[in-house]
Order: structure tokens, then sequence, then C-alpha cells
């Protein structure tokens, strides 16, 4: 079968380059408007192809289909060649497996214990913010979901100071596997200090990891941490993780966490920034709901916030391009795919496409109001779809709930003139160099609590 008989091929391929300099100028602007082009569309980096599935109901179909379609693509086969068998990359064959063994993590009796530790971390970074300040808000918000990845992660199995140690070890350890997975293999080599300090990093973390594990597998406690399931699950013939698979997880659960819920949060805080009247109707919200400290318990009385979040990860999905490879040859709303053709699939194209969501560049929280006719949720993909689904979505609205409505009920954050922010071209669709002064929204209150003090540092 060949692929280029049965799809378009978008405009503008270079000899030898075919779309990489589209992809390196505007890789948003190039995407969002491949949808003219067909439901398929093939685009050429150097020597390799892939198809853009630009059409919903096909993407939904790719998505449902795990075998036909399975993870894989250069950046997927980078991610599993660093991190080893985990949840995130793992072909078909092991999938359901390691899902069935990290499904006690994500069940929800345990989200409640999750989200004191979420309020507690979003307490510790926004309590030492000072009334007049400027912040990094993308490190802020990785401080926060970094923090709360690792507590989650080990509780208080590690002491203050080895938290400290471990973000900034995972920090170093997920800019060496970004590194590998953008910048071709022989160019890798160039990075001799920044490969010494991911694989001293690795160490560190495994070595923190191993002794925790060979305690839990010692006395059997359940700490109430992710770390507690995963050395007690156990798949259907009874069979436990591993130490090295348990070592791989607990890398992955941090990098699926962590950078994408404080990407969503920054992005949440600019918007707002833009929309003062939206801004104005959230302070409202949770002036009416907050009594001090937001809690979980408060969340079902907050519709405005969950909107924002959802209406967040509509315009600014975290996870904006994500890969797949047929495994078989097939087809595809009526087009043959080869077996071995790589497709590519872009939650940040489908949500701007104006026929699903009209007016589609504009921020609108209310498009999910339950008395408006709301777009199909089906459309709505920041966590993927079918059996690869996202495990941590209902963490990640959570969290990123508590944060907003924590911030909107002591703080106004004002973007600072300067220049336009755009969507990094990162892993994770990240608003880099974000800059904003924050104000404390309640007179006379201090912006540092006394003696608050923070363990740890950005995760970046
Ligand atoms: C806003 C935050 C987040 C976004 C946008 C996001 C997005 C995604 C997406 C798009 C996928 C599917 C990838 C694919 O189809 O190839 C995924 C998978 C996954 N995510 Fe998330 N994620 C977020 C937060 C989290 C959190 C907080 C956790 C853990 C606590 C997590 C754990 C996972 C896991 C384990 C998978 C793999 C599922 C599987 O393959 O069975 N994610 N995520």
């Amino acid at each position: 079968m060949e692929i280029t008989s049965a799809t378009a091929t978008a405009p503008g391929a270079l000899p030898v380059l075919g779309h990489a300099l589209s992809l390196l100028r505007d890789p948003f602007g190039f995407l969002a408007r491949l949808p003219d082009y067909g439901d398929l569309v093939l685009i050429r980096v150097g020597p390799s192809a892939a198809v853009v599935v630009c059409d919903p109901e096909l993407t939904r179909q790719v998505l449902l289909d795990d075998r036909t379609f399975d993870k894989g693509g250069p950046l997927f086969d980078r991610y599993r060649e660093a991190l080893g068998d985990e949840i995130v990359t793992c072909p078909y064959s092991d999938h359901r497996r390691q899902r069935r063994l990290l499904q006690p993590v994500f069940h929800p009796a345990r989200l409640t214990g999750y989200a004191r530790v979420m309020t507690r971390q979003i307490g510790e970074v926004t309590g030492s913010w000072r009334d007049g300040g400027v912040i990094d808000v993308l490190a802020e918000m990785q401080a926060i979901t970094a923090r709360t990845a690792v507590v989650t992660l080990f509780s208080d199995a590690i002491a203050d100071t080895a938290v400290a140690r471990t973000l900034r070890d995972f920090a170093a350890i997920q800019k060496g596997i970004y590194r590998r997975m953008l910048v071709p293999s022989p160019l890798n080599k160039l990075f001799i200090r920044e490969a010494v300090r991911y694989r001293r990093a690795r160490a560190r973390v495994q070595r923190t990891a191993g002794a925790v594990i060979d305690e839990y597998r010692s006395n059997g406690t359940d700490r109430g941490d992710v770390l507690s399931v995963l050395v007690a699950s156990r798949d259907q013939e009874g069979r436990q993780l591993s130490d090295s698979e348990v070592n791989s997880q607990v890398m992955s659960f941090f990098l699926a966490s962590a950078e994408t819920t404080a990407s969503l949060l920054a992005w949440a805080l600019l918007l707002l920034a833009r929309h003062p009247g939206i801004e104005e109707q959230l302070h409202a919200e949770v002036d009416t709901v907050v009594n001090g400290t937001v809690t979980v318990d408060d969340l079902p009385r907050l519709p405005l916030t969950g909107r924002i979040v959802t209406e967040t990860l509509r315009l600014y999905p975290p996870g904006w391009l994500l890969t797949r490879v047929a495994t078989s040859d097939t087809r595809l709303g009526g087009h043959a795919i080869p077996a071995g053709t790589n497709l590519v699939y872009s939650p940040y194209l489908i949500h701007h496409r104006s026929d699903v969501f009209p007016d589609p560049w504009h921020f609108d929280p209310g498009r999910w109001d339950s008395e408006r006719a709301r777009p199909p949720r089906s459309a709505l993909i920041p966590f993927g779809s079918g059996p690869r689904k996202c495990m941590g979505d209902t963490f990640a609205i959570t969290e990123a709930a508590l944060a907003l409505a924590a911030i909107a009920s002591r703080w106004r954050l004002e973007h600072i003139p300067g220049p336009r922010v755009r969507p990094a071209r990162d892993i994770v669709l990240n608003p880099r160099g974000l800059r904003m002064r924050i104000t404390s929204r309640r007179t006379g209150q201090p912006g540092r609590e006394d003696g608050a003090s923070r363990v740890g540092t950005r995760s970046s």
C-alpha cells in the first residue's frame, strides 16, 4: 500500500527538508491550517513522513483501536529508550497488564489523600509570594505540581532535604529526556555536561526509590502514597512489578504529571489576566464559596473554576502533538494506511477547528455552561481517548482547580507588558517566559506568612 496516493499532502514542502521549516517556524499555525487540505494530511520531515489525522471522528477511531494504531513514532521511541518499561510508551502487547497494575494508584478513594497534598503544596508555594512582587508563572506552577508529584509518590518516606534533591534530580532527568527526544541522536554527544547531570540524577532517584521500595516491601504498610500502591499491586496472575519496573513507573508518573498540569495552570492565569470580566466572575465565585483554605469539598461549588480549566485545556492542551504507528495494513476514513505508517494526532489541531468549536481562538469558559448548547465532548481530547487515555485526568483537573481557586481567592495577577507570550515549541505546550505581577486581594494582609518557608527548587 502507498500512503501518498490516498491522502492529501500539506503544501509548502521543500526539497530534502519537507515541512521541517514550517514546523519549526510556526508549528501551531501550520497544524491548525491542515484541516483545510483534508481529513488525513501527509507531512514530511526530512526522509520521514507522517499522516496527520485532522478529523475528530477519525482521531477517535485511531485512539480506540490501540492494537492497530500502537504507541510509537520517533518521540515515543526515544522516551521509551530513556525510561524503560512504563505505562505511557509501552506497546499494546504489555499495556493491559501495566494499566491493570497501575489502576489502584488512580482509584477515586485515593484522591482525597492526594488532594490534601496538593492543598499543602499550593499553600506553601503561594504563601511565599509578596504583594507587588513579580513571578515567573510557569516556574511557580511547576514548583506546585512537581512538589505535589514527589510527595504523592513518596509521602513522608523521604525527608524534606531529600525532596529538594529529588526535585532537582527530576528536573535534570526531564531536561535530559526532552533533549534526547528533540535532538537527533548524533548531536546528543554535544551535550556532555547535561548528559552527566542526567545520568547522576537518574542514579540518585533510582537509589532513593530503591531504598523506599525495599522498606515498603519489607514492612508492607500502605502509606497512602503512589509507591505503596505500585509495590503492592499484582496483575491477574498474581505477579508484582519488578523493582526496575516500579522505578520506571515512578519516573513516568513524575514526567506525565508535573509539567502538564503546570502548563495548564500557567495558561489559565494568563487567560484570566487577558479577560478581566471573567477574572472578576471568578473572584466573585471563590469569594462566595471559599472560606480560608480551598479543599476538594469546595470544588463542586466552583463551577466557573471548572469551566475555566476545561476551556484552557481546549485552547492550550499541554500534550499538543502525539504519535501512533500502524501495526498492520489498514484503512482509515476510506484511505489506505500501510503497516509502519507514522500517524500524528493533535488535540491542539482538533480543538481549533471552527466547525466543532465556533470562534475557536476565543477564550469562552461559557461554552461549557450546562445551560448552553455545549460543543461535543468527544472532540475535547486534552487527555487523549480510548484505552490509552490519561490515567491522571481527575488528578490533574483537581490539582488545577484547587490551585486556581486558591490563587484567585488571595491574588490578582497582572501580565507585565513585554514580548507577546507564545507557546514554546516544547514537548509540553508551555508559555515560556511568562512573568506576572501579583497583588494581594486582601488589603492589609501580608503576602508572606510568617515562618513560611519552601523546601525545594523549581522544576526547570
Ligand atoms: C493537564 C494535565 C495532563 C494532560 C493534558 C495529560 C495528557 C495526557 C495524554 C494526552 C495522554 C495520552 C497520550 C497518548 O494518547 O499517546 C496521557 C497519558 C497518561 N497520563 Fe496524562 N496528562 C496530564 C496529567 C497527568 C497526571 C497528573 C498524571 C498522573 C498523576 C498522568 C498520567 C498519565 C498516564 C499514566 C498516562 C498513560 C495512560 C496509558 O497509556 O494507559 N497524566 N496524558
